[in-house]
């Protein structure tokens, strides 16, 4: 073995040189304000986290546009003032000599009705893949073509003003957890009967249209993709054939599309929402592992050091991302490092607005100070 384990050596991800294996994966946490502006404190809690330097952190999920939104205090990336607040962000991690990667979405059919109806510039529909509602929600409105293209269009400018605006190094592109392209990859929520739906193709068709369209925008090399495909968070997850079929085809067309694509992303099946569960052994991600070899690949949910050690040894260019940890752990690289002990998170303030529960973990040195005091 190396004297310096695989997770702890560089991986270069398209544009940027990563001085380790341990990437901060997408977490929203509602501290934005009613426009969609990211508040002050995000400055903080990003930068805490990028402390080491060479650190690729990905952003919460954030909107392309006010009417693809639909949470409370949501952070949007379509006004001056959106962007601006993400540069300062942007900036801060730069500063560590990180980086950052922001992750951009349509809520789709779980948006909050309450919230796109007072949304700038609304009121906008709930609206997903089809006439589908989720349990007890409301019944979304099914795309048109045109309200497709729209969405191409909002997404690959939300992606220049992502990099060209923000300054951020790249763009994760959300095809997971039950969001909008999500539900058109998965036949739960998508029962079209257009060029949108029905086959593999056609079902991968919109997605893979977003991602031409960011790469169009700001060069494959700063553009990832993430899906989550045993995940049934939002009333999504397809039998096991059709899982293997349809991510297999996903990967491979971006793949075949786009061979310079920075990374690709994915969960694993012990995760789902905010929450572990438990597994089938056949669930596994390494069919789309192999599929895309050598292109960098993020493992992500339910990680341990000892099993992301495991993972970074035995494939390639892989890097794993972790979540709930990294919310109570701003320090959490050099906890890795040196192997100290963890704090526990705390999910009663993941979504809870202001600084309580975001900005306000200590790293390690100070745990122990507070410890001893
Ligand atoms: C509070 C919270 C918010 C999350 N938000 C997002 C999100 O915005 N986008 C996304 O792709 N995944 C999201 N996830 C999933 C995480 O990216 C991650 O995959 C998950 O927490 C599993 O990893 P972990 O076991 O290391 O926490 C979220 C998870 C949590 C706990």
């Amino acid at each position: 073995m190396s004297a310096t384990p695989a997770l702890f050596q560089p991986l270069r991800v398209g544009d940027i040189a990563l001085q380790h294996r341990l990437v901060m994966a997408p977490m929203t946490r509602l501290r934005g304000d009613q426009n969609g502006v990211l508040s002050d404190d995000a400055i903080t809690y990003y930068s805490q986290r990028a402390a080491t330097p060479g650190t690729l952190l990905i952003s919460e999920g954030v909107f392309v546009s006010p009417g693809h939104g639909g949470f409370p205090n949501g952070p949007v990336l379509h006004t001056a003032e959106q962007v601006a607040a993400f540069k300062k962000v942007v900036d801060a991690v730069h500063a560590r000599k990180s980086f950052l990667y922001i992750q951009l979405a349509g809520c789709g059919r779980g948006a909050m009705p309450s919230i796109l109806e007072t949304a700038p510039g609304g009121p906008y529909p709930v609206v997903g893949a089809s006439a589908i509602p989720l349990t007890g929600g409301a019944i979304p409105h099914a795309l048109t073509r045109e309200e497709i293209e729209e969405f191409v269009k909002v997404s690959a400018q939300a992606a220049l003003k992502a990099v060209n605006g923000a300054g951020a190094d790249g763009v994760d592109v959300h095809v997971g957890n039950g969001y909008l392209l999500h539900q058109f990859l998965d036949t739960n929520a998508n029962q079209r009967t257009d060029e949108f739906g029905g086959s593999v193709e056609n079902r991968a068709r919109f997605p893979l249209q977003v991602v031409d369209a960011f790469v169009a925008a700001v060069g494959a090399k700063k553009v990832g993709v993430r899906v989550s495909p045993y995940n049934d968070y939002q009333e999504v997850k397809m039998d096991l054939p059709n899982t293997l079929e349809t991510y297999s085809y996903f990967f491979s067309e971006i793949k075949r599309r786009h061979p310079d694509i920075a990374y690709f992303s994915a969960l694993e099946a012990r995760f789902t929402g905010t929450d572990d569960v438990e597994a089938p052994k056949e669930e596994t991600l390494d069919f789309l592992y192999d599929l895309v070899k050598p292109t960098p690949f993020f493992y992500g949910g339910g990680f341990t050091l000892e099993t992301a050690n495991e993972t970074a040894e035995t494939k390639s260019n892989s890097a794993i991302q972790v979540g709930r940890p990294w919310t109570s752990n701003p320090d959490l690289v050099e906890r890795f490092k040196q192997r100290l002990s963890l704090t526990n998170y705390d999910r009663s303030t993941f979504y809870t607005p202001g600084p309580v529960g975001y900005i306000d973990w200590p790293t390690a040195q100070l745990s122990e100070v507070l410890v001893e005091a």
